[in-house]
C-alpha cells in the first residue's frame, strides 16, 4: 500500500497565521502539523509516500522532509496548482499509485487513541473496495457525514449537510483499492468547484464495497481548521506529553519502532536536535 498526504489549500480560515506559510507546516505544539498524518501512514506500515503541495510551498516541504531516507521511507512530491478537491490528489498521484492500494490522508488531520492501531492494521490488510473512518462529532454540518440504516450498515454519504441526519463524520483518512484514480477521473466538480472525496466514497458505497470503521470515544480526531481548534489540538498534544511522557505524531519514533531505521540512525537524528525537548525525547527512546 502507498500513501498520499494532501497538503494543498490556502488555509484561509487561519489567516493571517497561514498567509506566508502553508497551514500544514505551522506547528501543532512541538512539530509541524504535517508530521502527524505522516506518522499515521507510517504506523500503517506505509513507506512510499507522495506529498501533494501548492506550487509555492513545495520547496519548503522538501526542505523539511527531503526524500524521507532519514526516516527509512521514500517521500516524493507533486503539485496541486489550485485547491480543486481532495479527490484530485488521486488523479495527480496516478503515476505514483500505479496498481497499488492507497491510503490518502489530509495534511491537517490529527487522530490518536485507543484501538486506532488495530483499525489502521485492519485497513492495511484490506484488498478490495474502500474504507472510511467515522467519528462521532457534535457539529456534523461541517463535515462529510455517513448515514446508517437500522442494522448499522452505511446508507448514504452527504457532504456538509445543512440538516445532518447523522453525527458520524468521515475523517480525512481514506483507503482505496487500485481503482481509485480511475473512479476519480469520472467525477464532476461540485457546486463549490471541487472533485469531492464524498462522491468517490459514494461510488464505492453504491457498489457495496465501502467499509466503514467507526472510531470509538477512546479516540481523538481533532480539527485544526480554526484558531481555537488549532490551539485545542496543541493543548491535547501537550497534555498527553506532560502526563504520559508520550509524544503523538513523531515520525522518528514510528520509524524506529517499525524497524524502518536502526538505533544508530535514531541516535544521529536525536543528536542533530539535541537542543530541543524533541531531540531529547528521541534520545530517551534509546535508553
Ligand atoms: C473535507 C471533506 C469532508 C471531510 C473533512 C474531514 O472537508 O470534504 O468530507 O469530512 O474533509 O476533515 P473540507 O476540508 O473540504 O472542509
Amino acid at each position: 500500500m502507498k500513501g498520499i498526504v494532501l497538503s494543498g489549500g490556502r488555509g484561509t480560515r487561519l489567516y493571517p497565521a497561514t498567509k506566508a506559510v502553508s497551514k500544514q507546516l505551522i506547528p501543532l505544539y512541538d512539530k509541524p502539523m504535517v508530521y502527524y498524518p505522516l506518522a499515521t501512514l507510517m504506523q500503517m506500515g506505509i513507506r512510499e509516500i507522495l506529498v501533494v503541495t501548492t506550487p509555492e510551498d513545495e520547496e519548503r516541504y522538501r526542505h523539511l522532509l527531503s526524500d524521507g531516507t532519514r526516516w527509512g521511507i521514500n517521500i516524493s512530491y507533486c503539485r496541486q496548482p489550485k485547491p480543486e478537491g481532495i479527490a484530485q490528489a488521486l488523479l495527480l498521484g496516478q503515476d505514483f499509485i500505479k496498481d497499488s492500494a492507497v491510503a490518502l490522508i489530509l495534511g491537517d488531520n490529527f487522530i490518536h487513541g485507543e484501538g486506532l492501531f488495530q483499525s489502521l492494521a485492519r485497513a492495511r490488510a484490506f484488498s478490495t473496495g474502500a474504507i472510511n473512518f467515522a467519528y462521532r462529532v457534535s457539529d456534523p454540518q461541517r463535515y462529510g457525514i455517513i448515514e446508517f440504516d437500522a442494522e448499522g450498515r452505511p446508507q448514504r454519504l452527504v457532504e456538509k449537510p445543512a440538516k445532518p441526519k447523522s453525527n458520524w463524520a468521515v475523517i480525512g483518512l481514506y483507503v482505496y483499492d487500485q481503482r481509485a484514480s480511475d473512479y476519480a477521473a469520472d467525477l464532476k466538480p461540485s457546486a463549490r468547484g471541487e472533485l469531492e472525496i464524498t462522491d468517490l466514497n459514494q461510488r464505492y458505497l453504491d457498489l457495496g464495497q465501502l467499509r466503514v470503521e467507526k472510531l470509538g470515544p477512546g479516540n481523538a480526531w481533532l480539527d485544526t481548521g480554526t484558531h481555537d481548534s488549532w490551539l485545542e489540538a496543541c493543548h491535547y498534544v501537550q497534555t498527553i506529553f506532560h502526563r504520559q511522557g508520550q509524544m503523538i505524531g513523531c515520525p522518528e519514533e514510528v520509524a524506529y519502532r517499525n524497524n524502518f531505521i536502526s538505533a544508530a540512525q535514531l541516535d544521529k537524528l536525536a543528536h542533530e536536535m539535541r537542543a530541543s525537548t524533541y531531540g531529547q525525547y528521541l534520545k530517551a527512546l534509546l535508553a
